[in-house]
């Protein structure tokens, strides 16, 4: 129960008591230095920098043990809250570090064989994964999103005793976004995953991500298909079955679904189609319940998704199209990481909106590119809305 109290005090953003920092702390892929040595050179790097002013990355070390065994100490989520970036007094927080290695494998596929067809039914990465690696950070929303989401399923991972799972415990976590098409979705879910694997990497070793292709599940119709499903979900369970194991199971564009069920209620699918669906539905509740289990779903279309999805998911958050300063602010990042790798060169200055407030807007040599970035934004966010 103390190692909980004492993992909760550490997720958990703090009310009372000095504020949480989190840094995450990238091991190189070949060191096999141990993490407690690695903890305590990057604490005496940070001692050094008692200040910081917002999310800050470190990836030059002059110390050797540090250069050769870490790429980067990244001070994380600290802008999550905050509308701009708070200088943060170090010696007056909690720092929380969080040493990760990433796995560079890459995906495997989960295929279910049919007579003589094969159909791809899901996806899976061992978490954390170089695929995903900065993609959390990519995601730019204009309201707490992340946050929200990130301290919920936090929340609800620690309140549940790794070892035991409950019926009697409503700490669900079936989360569903939902929103119009290319507003990062898909990105966030899988971004979400990462991102609670390096977080809670005290409690689960690593984390698995499988992606169950929805389109191929239940575009295909066989006679066998829920006991495809059933055996799909079998190989799930024994993923869960390692506790020191983080499942999340991503369910993509849940409305392929309730087409699926629609199809079947009008008559142009055969009866199939509904016990698929009534498999995965039944499928899903089954795991749920297991604590090292997060679902997480999305859906393009608001309106009429399936009520039974609805009813499960715990959370559920809309995620709009993305406002003027949310695209000005991609665009900045996009624009600076092709100037990082010099396909856009000579390096030009561009100005954060926040600077650009700070001048009145006024035109000058400095200024100008970022005016025009700025204005590219806002007939962007016209043109969508
Ligand atoms: N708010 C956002 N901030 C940064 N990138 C975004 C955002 N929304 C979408 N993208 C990018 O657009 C692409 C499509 O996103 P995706 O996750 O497939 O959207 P969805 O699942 O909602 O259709 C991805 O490359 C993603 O990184
Ligand atoms: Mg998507």
């Amino acid at each position: 129960m103390d190692e909980a109290v004492g993992d909760l005090k550490q997720a958990l953003p703090c009310v009372a008591e000095a504020p949480t920092v989190h840094v995450e702390v990238h091991q190189r892929g070949g060191s096999t230095a141990k993490q407690e040595d690695i903890k305590q050179s990057v604490r005496k790097l940070l001692n050094r920098h008692s200040i910081v002013f917002g999310d800050y990355t470190w990836t030059e070390f002059d110390e050797p043990f540090l250069a050769r065994h870490v790429q980067s100490v990244a001070i994380v989520d600290t802008e999550l809250k905050a509308k701009d970036p708070q200088p943060i007094d170090l010696g007056a927080c909690t720092v929380v570090l969080h040493v990760f290695q990433l796995n560079e494998g890459g995906p495997s596929s989960e295929t279910l064989e049919e007579e003589s067809e094969n159909i791809t039914a899901a996806s899976h990465w061992v978490l954390p994964a170089a695929e995903f690696h900065g993609l959390w950070d990519s995601l730019v929303y204009d309201v707490e999103v992340k946050s929200h989401l990130l301290d919920y399923v936090t929340t609800t991972l620690l309140f549940s005793d790794k070892n035991v799972d409950s019926n009697l415990i409503a700490w669900n976590r079936v989360v569903l976004l939902h929103g119009p098409p290319g507003t990062g979705k898909t990105s966030l879910c899988k971004a979400l995953a990462q991102k609670l694997t390096i977080r809670l990497s005290s409690r689960y070793r690593y984390g698995q991500l499988i992606e169950i292709n929805s389109h191929s599940l239940f575009s295909k119709w066989f006679s066998e298909s829920g006991k495809l499903v059933t055996k799909m979900f079998q190989k799930i369970q024994d993923l869960i079955d390692d506790k020191d194991a983080l499942v999340f199971v991503l369910i993509d564009e849940v409305e392929s679904l309730t087409a699926a069920r629609n199809a079947c209620r009008a008559g142009t699918e055969p009866s199939d189609a509904i016990r698929v669906v009534n498999a995965v539905l039944t499928q899903i509740d089954r795991i749920k319940r297991h604590c090292n289990v997060v679902i997480l779903t999305t859906s393009n279309i608001t309106e009429r998704i399936d009520v039974a999805f609805v009813d499960r998911a715990d959370i559920r958050q809309y995620i709009g199209p993305p406002s003027a300063a949310a695209i000005f602010k991609i665009y900045l990042s996009c624009l600076e990481e092709l100037m990082k790798c010099q396909i856009i060169y000579p390096r030009q200055q561009l100005l954060t909106l926040r600077e650009l407030e700070m001048i009145g807007f006024i035109e000058n040599n400095v200024s100008k590119l970022s005016l025009l970035l700025s204005e590219i934004s806002s007939c962007e966010a016209r043109g969508r809305s």
